[in-house]
């Protein structure tokens, strides 16, 4: 697929999406998110990559879903804009992702960072969901996503308000891990090379376990990551791990 409303790069075993629309504030139409699950389908079959960033072009990171279609849409033409195929790509993604945001994640925009592990944001950056003042509320993750990352109260109050936050109110309430001293997607790379040294099968099968956990019961997810964790000793990266510790080096995972 050759995509016009991203850029898509895999640098140094670092994927990178850039959200290309800059034109209306990187506002989401469906073709990006077409566009977002092929890179996704990619990724999942062949890839040296050990980590993704998702990124705006510009200074934003992306001002929501487009609006101009959804004015007339019907409720069957609603259900094909509200980009869930694409953020459930995302997060199913067996590489950590990290949003690095700058200038404003609104509505589309902040649920797609939503469906990230991280979220790195500039001291400009401005989020939010304001849907709420357009006549309809998020959906396309925010409701179930938000609760789960800032608390059921907090993320209420985003999502009735449509309040817009700054980023140290973000951080201060979880909504971002961090907020980048220096160039965002600097400190987003910095972040995502810490990961290349680790092993890919580990760290994917840590991700499952986590997110299995927040869309099941206790037990459940403790099941769920007592079978991961117990078929990481089928991985010789288990054994070269122990082993170089045991052995006092630095070890040398090969993702088998
Ligand atoms: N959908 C479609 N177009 C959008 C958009 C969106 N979500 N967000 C911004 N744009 C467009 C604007 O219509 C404008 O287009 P124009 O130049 O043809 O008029 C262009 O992007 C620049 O935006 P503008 O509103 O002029 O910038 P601003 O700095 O004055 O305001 C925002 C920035 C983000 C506050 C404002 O654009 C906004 O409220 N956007 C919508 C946010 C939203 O409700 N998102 C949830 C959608 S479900």
């Amino acid at each position: 697929m050759k995509y016009r409303f991203i850029e898509f790069i895999i640098d140094d075993g670092i994927a990178q999406i850039k959200i290309n629309r800059p034109e209306v504030l990187n506002a989401l139409n469906i073709e990006t998110g077409d566009e977002i699950i092929d890179v996704c389908n990619k990724l999942k079959k062949e890839s040296s990559a050990r980590a993704m960033i998702i990124t705006g072009s510009g200074s934003n990171f992306a001002a929501g879903a487009d609006i101009i279609p959804m004015m007339n849409a019907s409720p069957q033409e609603a259900r094909k804009l509200t980009f869930n195929r694409a953020f459930n790509s995302i997060e199913s993604l067996e590489l950590p992702v990290i949003a690095a945001i700058s200038g404003y994640a609104l509505g589309g925009g902040l649920e797609l960072a939503l469906a990230c592990d991280f979220r790195i944001c500039s001291e400009d950056a401005k989020m939010g969901l304001p849907e709420i003042k357009l006549g309809i509320f998020p959906g396309a993750g925010g409701t179930q996503r938000l609760p789960k990352i800032i608390g059921t109260g907090r993320a209420k109050e985003m999502i009735f308000t449509g309040a817009v936050i700054e980023a140290e109110r973000a951080f201060e309430i979880g909504l971002v891990n961090s907020i980048a001293e220096d160039d965002v997607l600097n400190e987003a790379l910095k972040m995502a090379k810490t990961f290349r040294s680790l092993s890919p099968l580990t760290l994917g099968a840590a991700k499952r376990a986590v997110n299995f956990g927040l869309g099941n019961d206790l037990q459940a997810g403790i099941r769920f990551e007592e079978e991961l964790w117990a078929g990481c000793f089928s991985t010789d990266d288990q054994r070269e791990g122990m082993k170089a510790f045991s052995e006092k080096r630095k070890p040398e995972f090969t993702g088998r």
